[in-house]
């Protein structure tokens, strides 16, 4: 390390240091260091930052009411998985949360306990029954439940306009007075992240797969709790030992059970073979 440049490092840390908001100073402070250090350690040529400049423009660019490929970008580096451990549920009772991901981009429509949330109908039929508690232990009636998930062939509505009806496997349900929710959907299916942007680029360059283990995503809210998003991944899926988005957790791992009872098939107004999964969102109290 050169005088010279810890002399700029410091001259820029200055030209900051009368910004009134302390956390903005603070983050700036901690931004401007990191990022100088790492310029320092890889010297990159002209050329290589131009690229650097490049990739960041196209991935704005790349980003519309529908996609965001910033969101994509911190998900493969690893970054919103970080902040969910850091943000995420503090106690241990708790569900584990896990990353949003990008495709929470409409609303979900209100429906009422058991709808069937494939609007397609598709074959592999799915029913996914749950409850939303408290750590305390108390079952949250009233609570809401926002749902969604890709289809059996790995995409979510938003991904194919053309191909599926808005609002297909998309659900905001309400909790009983006994905290229970529960659905009717198809199976989903692991899928590749959006690799036609330059977030694709890394992963090509960089030798990575792009695929997510099979997954249904939630987030539960209650009064007086904090929010939980969370997803259950499917037990017996390809890659949940290498998520491109690092945003698998053991507890979040769900059999879904194949269930071959045609008396149960009807009691969910559905029909046998189904495969079956439960799962209990534990929110902490405010
Ligand atoms: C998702 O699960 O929807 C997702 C999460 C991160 C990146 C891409 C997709
Ligand atoms: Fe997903």
């Amino acid at each position: 390390m050169t005088d010279a440049s810890t002399d700029l490092t410091e001259q820029v840390l200055a030209s900051f240091a009368g910004t009134p908001d302390d956390r903005l100073r603070a983050i700036l402070d901690s931004v401007i260091r990191h990022l100088h250090e790492a310029v320092r350690e890889v010297e990159p040529t002209n050329a290589e930052w131009e690229r650097a400049i490049d990739f960041l423009t196209r991935t704005g660019q790349k980003c519309t009411d529908v996609r965001q490929e910033f969101i994509l970008l911190s998900d493969v580096l690893g970054v919103s998985m970080l902040l969910e451990t850091i943000n995420g549920q503090a106690s241990p009772d708790a569900t584990e949360s896990t990353v949003l991901g990008p495709f929470h981009l409409v609303r979900s429509p209100p429906l009422p306990n058991g709808a069937q949330i494939d609007l397609v109908g598709r074959p592999e039929r799915c029913v996914v029954t749950g409850r939303v508690l408290s750590t305390t232990g108390t079952p949250l009636g009233g609570a809401t439940v926002d749902v969604w998930q890709a289809d059996d062939n790995g995409f979510y509505d938003v991904q194919q306009p053309d191909v599926q009806p808005a609002g297909n496997g998309r659900g905001l349900l309400t909790t009983d007075a006994d905290g229970t929710f529960w659905f009717r959907t198809v199976m989903p299916r692991y899928y590749p992240i959006p690799v036609d942007g330059p977030v694709g680029g890394l992963l090509t360059a960089t030798r990575r797969h792009p695929y997510r283990p099979a997954h249904i995503h939630f987030i539960a809210t209650a009064s007086g709790h904090k929010p939980l998003t969370t997803h259950i991944f499917v037990a017996d899926s390809e890659y949940l030992d290498s998520d491109a988005v690092f945003a698998v957790k053991d507890s979040l791992v769900r059999p879904f059970d194949v269930v071959t009872d045609a008396d149960q098939a009807a009691r969910w107004s559905t029909t046998a073979p189904l495969r079956h999964a439960s799962v209990e969102l534990v929110l902490q109290p405010m």
